[in-house]
């Protein structure tokens, strides 16, 4: 069976628990990792994903990694317009993660584009 790819984006505080988790989960493979400080998705990669790629524009990671799943770790009001970036690209088998703490109408926007395409995206 094909790996899973995921991409994250942002790779601040949260973001090695994420890497960290990825890590554990049989199948599933970091292969790009985004940071608008790309010091800081260098220090990612070099510590959870030594193959992911890297970038600093998180459009053009989605367009060039074609992740399977996208993890959102930036801050909150960015996560609307990241997810919706995320879910215009997604094929049919595309998942979503978005950290809590988004705005409730803004949640609501980003799971239009879902629920469009017959996806599940969640917030916790
Ligand atoms: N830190 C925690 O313990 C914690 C716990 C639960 C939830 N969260 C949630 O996780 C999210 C991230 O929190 P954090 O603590 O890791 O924040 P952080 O500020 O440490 O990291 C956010 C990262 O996003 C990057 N970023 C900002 N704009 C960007 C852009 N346009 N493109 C790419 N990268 C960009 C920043 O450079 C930074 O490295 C938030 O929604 C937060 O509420 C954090």
């Amino acid at each position: 069976m094909k790996p899973m790819k995921t991409a994250l984006i942002g790779c601040g505080a949260i973001a090695g628990n994420h890497l960290t988790a990825i890590g554990k989960i049989p199948g599933v493979e970091p292969v790009a990792l985004c940071d608008a400080i790309p010091e800081r998705a260098e220090a990612a990669k070099k510590k959870y994903a030594p193959t992911a790629a890297i970038y600093t524009d998180y459009k053009k990671m989605l367009d060039e990694a074609r992740p399977d799943a996208v993890h959102i770790a930036t801050p909150h009001y960015l996560h609307c317009e990241m997810a919706c970036e995320a879910l215009a690209r997604l094929s049919r088998k595309t998942g979503l993660y978005l950290r809590r703490g988004n705005r409730p109408h803004d949640r609501s926007r980003a799971e239009q584009p879902g629920e469009a395409h017959g996806l599940f995206s969640k917030s916790i």
